[in-house]
């Protein structure tokens, strides 16, 4: 396993992280049951990942108590990244709301030390931007714990360029997680040179789109969970339509270099300049341990080429 410094902030990662949304289960996801996700979790920490990213939204709390419980004997070989900002009065999707003032926060933060069962979070992220919140209000807080020792490091996620300088002039955050991955890389213009520029770690989220480039569904793909929501991402229409033409097109060039689909689209996005690590989401160990044969080769510069021009077609 190759390991990468996040940023400036002396954290040493994994190239590949644990994205423990989906073992978090409902109402987003569906999971395979407690014992499936703690296999999966352990597998992946002997595997080498040492990276685990979770919050306090995935299942409403269950990914985080999941998390700290299975990887309690082992606390102080691993990296704990979890979030604030997002809250829920009721446990449903639509129940979900932004919030990140000083008040919530220091709720939260007790919160998920005690489900995750730690004394400290490693890396600290704000989920979402809370644009009726001062960026002030939100970094005053979070230095404020981060003295107590509760957190180690400041990020963010899903932020613009913007949104990072406005942050930046009240504190510094090490790392942003944006949504990365072949079918998604709008990031590459400006966000990726800012966190260059700023000594920033850069953590892609949902790098095989939420599944669909493991290639295993098809245009017609109708999704029960999130997915079928609109929430982020493209899991239908049009667009959804073409963007499944190029992943068949990505799997049969896996196939004929006897690489998976998903080995494809991890291979090509660690590979990516100023990436970090990006966080592979799965429901067992068994898919962790085909997609983790990812990083065993490398993509030849012409392979690299024809996987861009696949998928920079509209
Ligand atoms: N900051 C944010 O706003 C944000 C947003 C999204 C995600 N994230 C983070 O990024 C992580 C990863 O994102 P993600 O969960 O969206 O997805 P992802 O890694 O792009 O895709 C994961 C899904 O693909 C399927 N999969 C993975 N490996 C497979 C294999 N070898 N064979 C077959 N299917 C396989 C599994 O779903 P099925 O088996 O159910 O098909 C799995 O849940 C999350 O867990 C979370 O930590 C953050």
């Amino acid at each position: 396993m190759e390991y990468r410094v996040l940023g400036d902030s002396g954290l040493k990662v994994s190239v590949i992280g644990f994205g423990a949304w989906g073992i978090g289960g409902a109402p987003f996801w569906t999971n395979e049951g407690h014992t499936s996700s703690a296999r999966a979790i352990m597998k992946s920490y002997e595997l080498g990942i040492n990276f685990f990213d979770t919050a306090p939204v995935y299942g409403f709390g269950h990914s985080e108590e999941i998390l700290g419980k299975t990887l309690k004997p082992v606390r102080d070989k691993v990296i704990y990244a979890t979030k604030c900002g997002l809250r829920w009065e009721k446990k449903s999707l639509g129940a979900i709301t932004k919030n990140a003032t000083r008040q919530s926060i220091l709720e939260e933060i007790d919160q998920s030390l005690q489900r995750l069962d730690t004394d400290y979070i490693d890396l600290y992220q704000i989920h979402w931007p809370d644009v009726e919140t001062s960026q002030d209000e939100t970094m005053d807080t979070l230095l404020e714990i981060q003295k107590q020792g509760k957190i180690r490091a400041i990020g963010v996620s899903n932020y613009s360029t913007e949104q990072m300088k406005d942050i930046m002039k009240s504190g510094k955050i090490v790392s942003l997680q944006p949504d990365y991955s072949l079918l998604n890389r709008s990031i590459e213009k400006d966000i990726v040179p800012y966190c260059a520029e700023n000594k920033m770690g850069i953590i892609a989220y949902s790098p095989l789109a939420s599944g669909l480039l493991t290639g295993k569904y098809g245009k017609d793909a109708k999704f029960e969970d999130w997915r079928g929501k609109g929430i982020i991402g493209c899991f239908s229409g049009p667009q959804f339509e073409r963007n499944m033409g190029k992943v068949v097109r990505l799997k049969a060039m896996g196939e004929s270099m006897g690489k998976t689909c998903a080995q494809m689209a991890i291979n090509w996005i660690v590979s990516q300049p100023h990436l970090t690590t990006a966080l592979l989401g799965v429901k067992n160990a068994k898919q962790m341990e085909e997609n983790i044969k990812a990083l065993d080769w490398q993509l030849e510069p012409k392979q690299k080429e024809e996987i861009d021009n696949i998928f920079a077609e509209k």
